[in-house]
């Protein structure tokens, strides 16, 4: 068919006419292949971004997330731990009973007290007569009682040997506890010293007792003084129940000492969060009337002493007059 057939006029140049469909083909390639260039570009940098996110994840999660986690955990479960184990330990110190009372408290008790009450009863030597009568206020385990009774039986029979036909024994040690367990322990402990009648073991309260005006020779007061909140009512509670001439014995530990004690030093908050500066007891003594003379001694670390704290021990020997004088005084002149 030819052009003037169809209406066409002129020629067609084929050729032409396949090259520029060509190479617009060949434009509609080049375009969207630089369209997928620049979407793997944008994806290159899309993935490069991800991979990094994804590796901070990874590397936050397995070596800050986790172990943080464990850490926390840990943390939370030892907290706890020790929390309650302080607690226990202050409050069982103060108040033995129960299982723990029984099982724990008793050994801690022996195990860190004896050296320095043993100290404390020697100290006491020259004022435990053949006839005194003595108090210890929260004996516990009872650690003073073997010392006392026998420099008390040495004393009684000094005398007996001075003065012939004494026979019976005068002197009497006391106890005063309001822990039923300690009161047990201590009854089983000294069944023979209690049925001898050299030892009585009573419970009740240190800190409003029932024993009459003048009731003592000898009153001791072994680790217990960090337990008083009120130590002015206290030392005057137990001034009151001793004779003119007597003796109070406060034994304690500094506090710098029981600072150098971890496991003390964990239960400070609680059970020993009263404890005395050796000058604040003496202070309040010396303001007390009835006082004639105060004698602080400090125990020196012996061989066989392990703890750091037994360094710390301090013994507070109050004398009360003999008598009341400066009201004598008054009348006779
Ligand atoms: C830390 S322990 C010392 C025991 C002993 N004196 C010693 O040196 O090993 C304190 C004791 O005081 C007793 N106690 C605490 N409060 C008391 C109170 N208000 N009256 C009597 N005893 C008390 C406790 O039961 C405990 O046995």
């Amino acid at each position: 068919m030819s052009g003037s057939q169809c209406g066409f006029e002129g020629t067609v140049d084929l050729d032409s006419a396949l090259r520029d469909s060509c190479l617009n083909q060949l434009q509609d390639v080049e375009i969207s292949l630089e369209a997928e260039l620049v979407d793997s570009e944008a994806e290159i940098k899309i993935g490069y971004i991800y991979w990094v996110f994804s590796m901070l994840y990874h590397y936050l999660y397995y070596y800050v997330y986790i172990p943080s986690f464990w850490v926390f955990l840990i943390g939370i479960i030892w907290y706890t731990v020790a929390r309650y184990c302080t607690r226990l330990f202050s409050r069982q110190s103060s108040f033995p009973s129960g299982f723990y009372g029984e099982s724990i408290i008793f050994g801690w008790l022996e195990r860190t007290n004896q050296r320095s009450v043993v100290w404390a009863s020697r100290c006491l030597k020259t004022k435990l007569k053949y006839n005194s009568q003595v108090l210890d206020i929260g004996f516990g385990a009872g650690l003073s009682f073997d010392t006392m009774i026998r420099l008390l039986g040495e004393s009684f029979e000094s005398h007996c040997h001075e003065n012939k036909g004494v026979e019976k024994a005068e002197y009497k040690v006391y106890g005063i506890e309001n822990s039923e367990q300690m009161i047990r322990y201590c009854t089983e402990k000294y069944a023979s010293e209690i049925e001898n009648k050299v030892l009585v073991l009573e419970k009740g309260d240190a800190l409003s007792m029932s024993y009459p005006n003048e009731s003592f020779d000898v009153i001791t007061v072994s680790n217990f003084i960090h337990l008083v909140k009120d130590k002015n009512a206290a030392l005057k509670e137990w001034v009151r129940c001793l004779k003119y001439g007597g003796t109070l014995a406060i034994l304690f530990r500094q506090s710098e000492a029981y600072a150098r004690d971890a496991f003390v030093q964990s239960g400070v908050q609680q059970g020993f969060m009263f404890l005395p500066q050796e000058n604040t007891l003496v202070e309040i003594l010396e303001n007390m009337d009835s006082i004639k003379n105060i004698e602080v001694m400090k125990r020196k670390v012996e061989e066989g002493d392990k703890d750091d704290i037994d360094e710390g021990d301090i013994l507070i020997l109050a004398t009360i007059r003999e008598e009341q004088k400066h009201i004598t005084i008054g009348y006779t002149e």
